[in-house]
């Protein structure tokens, strides 16, 4: 494990140095891309365009999204692309899946950090949330867990009963199809998965001696194991991922890479774009402003710019372009092209991944794995072993609790996640980094468990995945490098406090199951910081510790909603085009109305691959 640091801290100090020498970087980190390689990988030239040149179309960011649109539009062969990109490329690290929570340590992450929560990551460092963020070819595909997670089919006939036409679960269950191939084995011939699409999924190729239990006490619960992008969700299951032969596949090297040379596509790497150009008087998009190697220019689209910046870039650009809130805009002395609610809606799963659960053998839990990584590591080379768990990931569940708003019984409202390992046998510290967690808060609840005892914990962690708090984005300045300011409102409606304490109640019961009581499996019950005075395990105490130590599973939607023309709360239509303004499209995960009960990345993909099909037949391109 420890050299596999040494060298993470290595790539990340140089990736920090000078553009230039990062751009040589690039070069060596390819080098260490694992082989054999998939012959559809490879590096991706960089384009460096001159001020001022013309593309068709501009797209803005080659993230989940961005990758997958720059891929469809590339298909016309007539039309010529620029994608523009803030990052760089994806390592050896960063393809490993087991690694995903060192990611958000490096400069691949934009680094954004929340407001103070009233009511979340109150005790976390710096009193507020972190935000990671891909800033790479692939975007947050890149840094994410890897979880391959659609939704409830209600969650998009949602969207179109909200007004936006062609957004029902039956029109959009094509472009899930399309973009995959699935590589499980008996769901080759599901009517739900494709097969023969860019995108990679698997099951890890490792099974965590965690999951045969997990797979018991499903049973003993009277839940279902079964495929949660099937006919039904709600179920116990092993994760799908984002995953070729062990290694993660990122939208980057599933829609980018397959098609680096074709000549109509040019990526410029390093490229911060800090402004969209739009004519106050025609109301019309015409290109970007943007900076490489310290050098800004411009560059025009003869037919649209789409911006695919993600959550956070999407909604800061709009506004720093003038396309906003009008009194929102007017303090930071930005002239209002189009008044719109943008970042209003933002809307994000917040998770509670504090707890350690002690199982009295060694060898079932990550941590107790690590300790034999050469094995670790060889098994990683051939694409096998535990490095290939997604995330640490071992088990998915999907329940309905007595507090769901929703009558029917088949959408669930809480997720669990098992992962492999906890928070207590962080011995090194990267997870407590990544969680916000401080080192103080760690030894206190921890130190009364001896080394091997924390090293012999996993965890268990719910997942709020209906919520009804929404939060708003907010810019600091005028200026694009200034963070803007991010107010999740985690909890604001309380009903979402009681489910999640229905989320630690279900966790319980798992535990509970005789699947895990064969391990003795039990809760670590040191009593939180700055909840001690109050009764252990009893819900006021749950409120105080899901208060103090929630996290965000970084699925921040909703900030460029998509409505009707003639609906208030829209800033894109439903076909993504932004009102009011011509030449200018939103394709990412900001332009979702509300978030579907799963993890976003697979959404995304949906999105963008429907997005190329909407810009395809508004041209006249047959699709
Ligand atoms: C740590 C983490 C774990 C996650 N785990 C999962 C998971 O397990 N499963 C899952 O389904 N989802 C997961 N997600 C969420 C999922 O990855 C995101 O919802 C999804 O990637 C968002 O896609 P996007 O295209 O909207 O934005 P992004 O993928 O973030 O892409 C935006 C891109 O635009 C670029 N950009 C932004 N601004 C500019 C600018 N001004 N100029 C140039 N480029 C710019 C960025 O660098 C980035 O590459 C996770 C996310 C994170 C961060
Ligand atoms: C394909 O589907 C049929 C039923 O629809 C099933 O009996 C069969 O086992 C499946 N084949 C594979 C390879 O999963
Ligand atoms: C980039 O420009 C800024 C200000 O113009 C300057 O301070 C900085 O040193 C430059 N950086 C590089 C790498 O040239
Ligand atoms: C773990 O606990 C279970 C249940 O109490 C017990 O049956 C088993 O023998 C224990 N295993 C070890 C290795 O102590």
């Amino acid at each position: 494990m420890r050299w596999f640091f040494y060298l993470l801290c290595f790539t990340a100090v140089q990736n920090n140095a000078q553009m230039d020498s990062r751009r040589f970087m690039d070069y060596w980190t390819d080098l260490f891309r694992p082989l054999p390689r998939n012959p559809r990988e490879g590096f991706i030239p960089d384009y460096i365009p001159k001020d001022q040149e013309e593309f068709d179309f501009i797209i803005i960011g080659a993230g989940s999204a961005g990758s997958v649109l720059a891929n469809r539009l590339t298909e016309v062969p007539q039309w010529k692309v620029l994608l523009i990109e803030s990052g760089g490329n994806e390592n050896f690290f960063s393809d490993i899946p087991i690694f995903a929570p060192f990611l958000s340590l490096t400069p691949m992450n934009w680094g954004y950090t929340s407001m103070p929560e009233p009511r979340a990551c109150r005790d976390l460092r710096g009193k507020v949330c972190f935000l990671p963020r891909g800033r790479v070819l692939g975007g947050s595909s890149v840094l994410n867990f890897l979880i391959y997670q659609r939704g409830h089919p209600e969650d998009f006939n949602d969207w179109a009963r909200m007004g936006n036409e062609g957004w029902s679960y039956d029109e959009i269950l094509p472009y899930f199809k399309k973009s995959e191939n699935i590589g499980i084995k008996e769901l080759r011939n599901s009517s739900y998965h494709g097969v023969g699409g860019y995108l990679n999924i698997e099951y890890a190729p490792y099974h965590s001696p965690l999951e045969k239990p997990f797979k018991q006490a499903a049973e003993e619960l009277g839940y279902k194991w079964r495929d949660p992008n099937g006919e039904k969700v709600i179920g116990f299951s092993k994760p799908q991922a984002t995953m070729r032969n062990g290694r993660r596949c990122s939208s980057s090297k599933a829609f980018l890479e397959p098609i680096r040379f074709r000549p109509n596509l040019k990526v410029s790497k390093y490229s911060t774009v800090s402004k969209i150009l739009i004519d106050p008087l025609t109301k019309t998009a015409t290109g970007v402003e943007f900076s490489k190697w310290n050098k800004s220019m411009q560059v025009r689209a003869r037919r649209e710019v789409i911006s695919s910046a993600g959550s956070i870039g999407s909604a800061q650009l709009l506004m720093v372009s003038g396309v906003g809130p009008k009194e929102h805009l007017q303090e930071f002395g930005i002239p209002t092209i189009t008044d719109l609610p943008v970042g209003y809606n933002l809307q994000d799963h917040v998770t509670f991944s504090g707890n350690a659960f002690i199982v009295n053998q060694t060898g079932m839990t990550m941590n107790d794995l690590a300790a034999a990584s050469p094995f670790v590591a060889a098994a990683y080379m051939s694409g096998r072993g535990p490095l290939t768990l997604p995330g640490g990931a071992a088990g998915l569940a999907f329940v309905h609790t007595k507090y769901s708003h929703d009558l029917d019984k088949t959408r669930p409202d809480i997720e669990l996640v098992m992962g492999a390992g906890s928070l207590a046998g962080d011995a090194v510290g990267i997870l407590r980094s990544l969680l916000g967690v401080t080192d103080e808060w760690y030894w206190k609840v921890y130190s009364s468990l001896p080394y091997n005892m924390r090293q012999s914990t996993f965890s268990i962690n719910p997942v709020l995945i209906r919520p009804n708090s929404v939060g708003r984005l907010m810019l600091r300045s005028s200026n694009f490098a200034d963070h803007p300011r991010i107010h999740l409102n985690y909890f604001a409606d309380l009903n979402d406090l009681r489910t999640m304490i229905e989320g630690v109640r279900m966790v319980e019961k798992v535990i509970s199951t005789k699947a895990f009581q064969r391990y003795n499996t039990k809760l670590h019950t040191t009593p939180f910081p700055g909840c001690e005075s109050l009764l252990f395990d009893s819900d006021e105490y749950w409120e105080c510790a899901i208060m103090q130590t929630s996290i965000t599973l970084d699925h921040q939607v909703g900030t460029c909603k998509m409505a009707p023309a003639g609906d208030p709360t829209g800033v894109v239509s439903p076909r993504l085009q932004v009102h009011g303004i011509r030449g200018l499209r939103v394709a990412d995960a900001s332009i979702m109305p509300r978030i579907p009960a799963a993890h976003t990345h697979a959404a995304v993909v949906m999105i963008a691959e429907k997005a190329g099909d909407l810009i395809k037949q508004d041209w006249g391109i047959p699709t």
